[in-house]
C-alpha cells in the first residue's frame, strides 16, 4: 500500500513540529512546509532521525503560486496527499484597533486566512478526483471570541473557521473533511518561559483558564492526527476549541472560583483529609 503524505504548513515552528510528529507516528510521511529552511530542516532531522518519512518544502503560503507548485513538487517527488495541516502563522504586536497598522492588517491576513484558502484550493483539486482527504486548519479562540489587542488575528482566524465550514460543505461529496482546532493559550518553549517569568499576561490568562494551565502542543497533535484518521471520516465543518473551557469563562467566574474555593467546607475537608 501507498503510504499517505501529509503537508503541514509552518512545520517548523512550535505546535507544527508537535503535529508533524503526531502525523509520522500515525504512519503518514511527512512534507515539511515553512518559509524558513533552518527550523524546516530542524523538523525534517527530528523526524527522519526517528525513521520517518520527510522531505523540507520551503515556501511563502501566502503566495499563490508558490503554493501551487509546493503541492504539485510534493505530489511529484512524494506521492498524493491525503492530508493538509493549515498551521503557519505570524505574530502580530499587540495594538488597539484605532492603532492598528495597515501593514499588519494585511500581513496577518495574508498568511493566516489567503494563505489557508490558496493551500485549501491546491490540495482539494488534488483529492477531489481521488475522492479522499483530510483537512485540518489552526485556529483560535481569538477566532471566535475576539481579542482586545489582537483584532487582524482575530478576523484573520475567524475567516479561517468559515473557511473550514465552506470547504466542508463544498468537499464533503468527495470524501474529503475539513475540520478546524481552536487553541487556547499554548505551552509553547516561548510561552511556558514567559510563565516561569512571572508574565502577567500568561498569568491573567491561566487565572481565567478554568484548568489553569497552558495548552500542551502533543493535545493539539493528537486531535490533528485522530481528525487524519478514517475514524473521522464523519467529523465534518467542526471547530473544536482545546483551551481548558477559557472561552466559557465569565466575567466573574475566576474571582468566585478562588473565593467560594477558599470557604467551601468540602474542598476544606479534602485538604484536612486527603484520603476522605
Ligand atoms: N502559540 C499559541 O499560543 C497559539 C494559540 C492559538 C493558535 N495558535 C496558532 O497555531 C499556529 C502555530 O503557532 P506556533 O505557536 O507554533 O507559532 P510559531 O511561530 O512557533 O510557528 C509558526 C511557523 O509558521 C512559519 N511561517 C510564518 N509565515 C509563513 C509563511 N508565509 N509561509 C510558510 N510558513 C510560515 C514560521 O516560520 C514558523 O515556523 C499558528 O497558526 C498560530 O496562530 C497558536
Amino acid at each position: 500500500m501507498t503510504q499517505q503524505v501529509a503537508l503541514v504548513t509552518g512545520a517548523g515552528g512550535s505546535i507544527g513540529t508537535e503535529i508533524s510528529k503526531a502525523l509520522a507516528g500515525a504512519g503518514f510521511a511527512i512534507a515539511v512546509n515553512d518559509i524558513k529552511a533552518e527550523p524546516a530542516d530542524a523538523c525534517v532531522a527530528m523526524l527522519t532521525a526517528a525513521g520517518h518519512r520527510a522531505r523540507s518544502f520551503l515556501a511563502d503560503i501566502s503566495d499563490a503560486a508558490a503554493v501551487n507548485a509546493m503541492v504539485a513538487d510534493i505530489e511529484a517527488e512524494f506521492g498524493p496527499l491525503g492530508a493538509l495541516v493549515n498551521n503557519a502563522g505570524v505574530p502580530g504586536p499587540f495594538s488597539l484597533l484605532v492603532d492598528l497598522d495597515d501593514d499588519v492588517w494585511a500581513r496577518t491576513l495574508n498568511v493566516h486566512l489567503t494563505g489557508s484558502f490558496y493551500l485549501v484550493r491546491a490540495v482539494a483539486r488534488r483529492m477531489i478526483p481521488r475522492n479522499v482527504g483530510r483537512i485540518v486548519s489552526i485556529a483560535s479562540v481569538a477566532g471566535l471570541r475576539g481579542t482586545v489587542g489582537s483584532g487582524e488575528y482575530g478576523a484573520a482566524k475567524a475567516g479561517m473557521i468559515c473557511l473550514t465550514m465552506t470547504a466542508a460543505k463544498e468537499l464533503a461529496p468527495f470524501g474529503i473533511t475539513a475540520n478546524a482546532i481552536a487553541p487556547g493559550m499554548v505551552g509553547t518553549e516561548i510561552n511556558r518561559s514567559l510563565a516561569d517569568q512571572g508574565s502577567r499576561f500568561i498569568q491573567t490568562a491561566l487565572d481565567a483558564t478554568p484548568d489553569g494551565s497552558l495548552v500542551p502542543p502533543a493535545d493539539i497533535a493528537g486531535l490533528v492526527a485522530y481528525l487524519c484518521s478514517p475514524a473521522a471520516a464523519r467529523i465534518n465543518g467542526v471547530t473544536m476549541p482545546i483551551d481548558g473551557a477559557s472561552t466559557l469563562e465569565m466575567g466573574t467566574d475566576s474571582y468566585m472560583r478562588r473565593s467560594l474555593g477558599k470557604r467551601s467546607p468540602f474542598l476544606k475537608g479534602l485538604a484536612d483529609d486527603p484520603s476522605a
